[in-house]
Parts: structure tokens; C-alpha cells; sequence
């Protein structure tokens, strides 16, 4: 499938979120290209690897994530870890768990910040994901962390943005950012899969 590019839209925020998404836009089509997370949610091994993927991820950012904004009441950082969700998932879909060694360590709040855009954004693609899947003749068991906020995405996703609109130096947001889309590579790609 050829990439979908959610960066061709205007930002229409703030300054801080057109360069996240201008400094990942390739890696995001990377992403989507290489690891056909679609066509692979199509098979039970495919739809294993893949959740097992997204769990390694989650679980190897959130708690780094979390030394520093666990304490920011207006982005509500609890709510919105998705381990534990993925752990159900993976029950669902006979997966388990992988090793997390290797995932980057925020360094400050900025590159916090980044990796959790990385992590967010990630929900958007979820409803196209999901939908896609569907088109496609499979089903969503397992798959309820592409979709963790329902109808409130949108709120939740623009609470985001203004959290990270508020931030004074960018640069940190954008090195988070761009190793998060790094290591959702490595945990996603097909020969990184273990079932
Ligand atoms: C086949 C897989 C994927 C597809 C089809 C996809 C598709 C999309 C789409 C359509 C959007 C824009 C949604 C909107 O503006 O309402 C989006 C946004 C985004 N996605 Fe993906 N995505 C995929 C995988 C991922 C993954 C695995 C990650 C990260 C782990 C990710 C990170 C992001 C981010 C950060 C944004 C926000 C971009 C912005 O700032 O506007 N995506 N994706």
C-alpha cells in the first residue's frame, strides 16, 4: 500500500509541532513502508508479531516517559500508557511479551515530550489502521490499543499539542521525537519479529 502522508496537511498549531512533523516525515513513511503493519494484522502469526511489536515499544518508552511527565496535570500522562492495554491484546492474540533493553532513554522533558508524540500520533494512524484491516476482511481482536481513546481521540490529541505548543526549546522535542520513530522501526519490522 502506498504511504498515506498525514504530513501533507497544514500544521495548524503551533510552530512547535510543524517541526516534529516536518523532522519525521520521512521517518514515518519509512515506517508504514517497510513494515506493512496492515497486510501483516491480516494473518494470526502476522497480527502476533505485530501487537508484540507495539507492546515492545510502549513498555520500552513509557516508563522513561514517565520520570518526566508523570507530573504534568494538563497532559494527564497516565491515562494515556498503553502497556497495559497492549498486555491484554496480547493475551487476545496468543503473543508474548519481548525483551525492552535497547529502547532510548529521554534525557530531559523535551525529548520526553517527543517520544510521546511519537507514541500519540501513533493512535491516529490506529483509526486508519483498523479501518483498513476491516476493508480488508479481517477483524479487530487484539487490536483495541490502535483505538485506546474512542471518540475522544481528537480531544486527547490536541490537549497534546498544546502542552508541547507551550514548550520553549524545540530542538530536545525533535531528537526524542526522531530516536522514538527509530526504535518504532526496529520493534515493528518484520525481521525483528519474534512469536
Ligand atoms: C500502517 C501504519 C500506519 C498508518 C497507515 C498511519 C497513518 C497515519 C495517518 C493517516 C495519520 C494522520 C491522522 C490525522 O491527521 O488525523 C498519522 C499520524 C501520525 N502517525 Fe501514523 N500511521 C501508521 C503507523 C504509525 C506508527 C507505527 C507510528 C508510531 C509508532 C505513527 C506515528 C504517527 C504520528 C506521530 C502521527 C502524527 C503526525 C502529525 O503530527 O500530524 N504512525 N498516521
Amino acid at each position: 500500500m502506498s504511504p498515506i502522508r498525514p504530513n501533507d496537511k497544514p500544521a495548524g498549531d503551533s510552530g512547535a509541532h510543524r517541526r516534529l512533523r516536518e523532522a519525521t516525515q520521512s521517518q514515518h513513511e519509512a515506517l508504514e513502508r517497510r513494515t506493512d503493519v496492515i497486510g501483516r494484522l491480516l494473518t494470526p502469526r502476522g497480527r502476533r508479531e505485530v501487537v508484540a511489536g507495539f507492546h515492545r515499544l510502549h513498555a520500552g518508552l513509557e516508563d522513561g516517559i514517565a520520570v518526566w511527565l508523570a507530573g504534568d496535570h494538563a497532559l494527564d500522562f497516565d491515562a494515556r500508557r498503553r502497556t497495559v492495554l497492549l498486555e491484554a491484546d496480547l493475551g487476545v492474540v496468543g503473543g508474548r511479551a519481548q525483551a525492552v533493553s535497547d529502547a532510548p532513554i529521554a534525557n530531559g522533558r523535551g525529548e520526553a515530550l517527543g517520544q510521546l508524540y511519537v507514541l500519540e500520533g501513533s493512535a491516529l494512524g490506529g483509526k486508519v489502521i483498523r479501518k483498513a484491516v476491516l476493508q480488508q476482511g479481517g477483524d479487530l481482536a487484539g487490536l483495541s490499543f490502535l483505538d485506546p481513546y474512542g471518540d475522544a481521540l481528537a480531544v486527547r490529541w490536541r490537549a497534546f499539542l498544546a502542552v508541547v505548543g507551550r514548550e520553549a526549546d524545540i530542538d530536545p522535542m525533535v531528537a526524542g521525537a526522531r530516536a522514538a520513530f527509530a526504535y518504532a522501526e526496529s520493534c515493528l519490522a518484520q525481521e525483528a519479529a519474534v512469536v
